[in-house]
């Protein structure tokens, strides 16, 4: 693996010289800022990679540390990555190895995404568990059951899920699939998986989300016949194999989003660009409803107009196209300085809420009554030592920490690592000021407190 030094670490820093975050808040930003490719496209573009006998290149990839974490778990693999800018080749024409390491697995659960183009190349995979995480429980039956229907044998044991296919020609069969939840990373595992099977797959109840369009039109770019990508029927013709292609990864909405939110949290105008303001029509829609304008300019921009007040507003997460969970924690920071009472309920992640005792640090007023914060607005938040607890968390501090009045310190993240590329770097071009230092404090990776009552549908349900 040839992987550029730039990279961030991809290894948690408990045992590390951590850094935190110092963020002067109250200053006014301008200009225009660039947005990198989606870490949750490249993630599971770089699986999906792993369906391929020649070499693929995928460019737009951010430097992120998920996506170290993912190369390096291909590379133990037996594929060969080189990265150069933003471009990733990735060779997986010397597949050897079915087993990922669990070190790796656990610590990105976008790995477990490489059970499908295992089984789909090789017809056995052995992938440990992923585990729980700071957010919620996130099970895997709904991959694990799907796989099943594609005439995979499927057993679990000792954390290891051991996956294979029986016959002589190792091929899964296509299949008719129902996702009792519209789960993204069940419906990218089971379209890749289906991708090399034999005969024809429907996935029903599919997740709609950009992410899942983006794997698609990778696939399709190597040769794959799929359709329906973007609605909730996928249907995927078999192929016996795929070749090599040339894609670039879409524009990370997430980060757009956050953008946006600190142009409206900080009342500054900012340019953000390349969007797919399609993408964001849901974050688009609460921003103008609390005030704050959106508007287009060209096709792949977007600039937000802020207003001097904040209405407050409900918000519900919801699957693609409804409001992202990846955006709940900044416009909780958003709406804790709105004039007036929101509540947002968190529908996808039990347990999505970490970010709330922080922002109470930091003045704001929240109560949370089982997956429902009440958010009163208040007039100012005061700056105060933080920590992040997890991806988006840290996004949301370092919002509140860009309108706070006096001196945030954010302590954690490496959790804002592993999904925001150079994130700093762009704050402060649009005339933030903040800057890393280095701390002798020693940070645990999270610890989440179980602050919203569980889903009942479709956790914990038996594989
Ligand atoms: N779920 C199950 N069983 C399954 C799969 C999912 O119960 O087999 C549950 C999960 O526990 C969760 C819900 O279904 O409560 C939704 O999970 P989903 O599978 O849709 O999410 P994911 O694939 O694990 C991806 C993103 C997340 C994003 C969610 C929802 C990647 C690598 N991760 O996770 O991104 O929040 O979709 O949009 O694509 C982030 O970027 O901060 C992040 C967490």
């Amino acid at each position: 693996m040839t992987l550029s030094p730039s990279l961030p670490n991809a290894h948690s820093p408990a045992e590390e010289n951590v850094s935190i975050l110092e963020i002067w808040g109250g200053q006014t930003l301008s200009g225009q800022v660039a947005v990198s490719g989606a870490k949750n496209s490249a993630l599971v573009l770089m699986a999906g990679a792993v369906l391929c006998s020649d070499e693929c290149s995928l460019r737009n990839v951010p430097s992120l540390a998920d996506v170290s974490c993912m190369s390096e778990i291909l590379a133990a693999l037996g594929v060969k990555l080189e990265r150069s800018g933003d471009r990733l080749i990735i060779n997986a024409s010397t597949i050897g190895q079915s087993k990922a390491p669990y070190e790796l697995v656990s610590q990105l659960r976008a790995s477990f995404f490489v059970i499908g183009p295992l089984l789909a190349r090789l017809g056995v995979a052995r992938i440990p568990l992923p585990g729980g995480c700071a957010i919620g429980a996130r099970p895997v039956d709904l991959h694990v059951r799907g796989l099943q229907a594609l005439g995979a044998e499927v057993q679990i044991d000792h954390g290891i899920v051991y996956a294979y296919v029986k016959g002589v020609n190792k091929r899964l069969k296509g299949a008719k699939i129902y996702l009792d939840y519209p789960s993204v990373g069940a419906t990218e595992t089971l379209m890749m998986a289906a991708t090399l099977a034999d005969g024809e797959t429907t996935i029903e109840n599919a997740a709609q989300e950009p992410e899942v369009i983006d794997l698609a039109n990778f696939c399709r770019a190597m040769g794959a016949k799929i359709r329906g990508a973007g609605t909730n029927t996928i249907t995927i013709a078999g192929v016996s194999r795929l070749h090599t292609a040339d894609y670039s990864i879409i524009p990370d909405r997430v980060e757009a989003g956050t953008f946006l939110v600190a142009g409206a949290i900080t009342r500054s105008e900012i340019l953000v660009s390349p969007v797919i303001p399609d993408h964001l029509t849901a974050v688009i829609a609460k921003l103008q409803a609390i005030g704050v304008q959106v508007v287009n300019e060209g096709t792949h921009s977007v600039r937000v107009i802020p207003s001097q007040n904040i209405l407050p507003t409900d918000i519900e997460t919801l699957p693609y196209p409804g409001f992202p969970t990846d955006m709940q924690a900044q416009f909780m920071a958003l709406l804790t300085l709105s004039e007036g009472d929101s509540i947002i309920s968190e529908t996808v992640f039990e347990n999505r809420m970490g970010h709330v005792p922080e922002l109470s640090r930091m003045g704001a007023d929240i109560r949370i009554k089982g997956n429902h914060a009440i958010i009163r607005g208040v007039p100012m938040l005061s700056g105060a030592p933080v920590v992040a607890t997890d991806l988006r968390a840290s996004a949301a501090l370092v919002l509140a920490g860009l309108a706070a009045n006096g001196k945030t310190t954010i302590q954690g993240l490496h959790h804002l690592d592993r999904g925001y590329e150079q994130l700093e770097a762009k704050l402060q071009k649009l005339g933030a000021r903040m800057h890393r230092v280095k701390s002798d404090v020693k940070v645990d990776d999270c610890d989440p407190v179980a602050m919203v009552s569980p889903k009942p549908s479709i956790l914990n349900q038996p594989s």
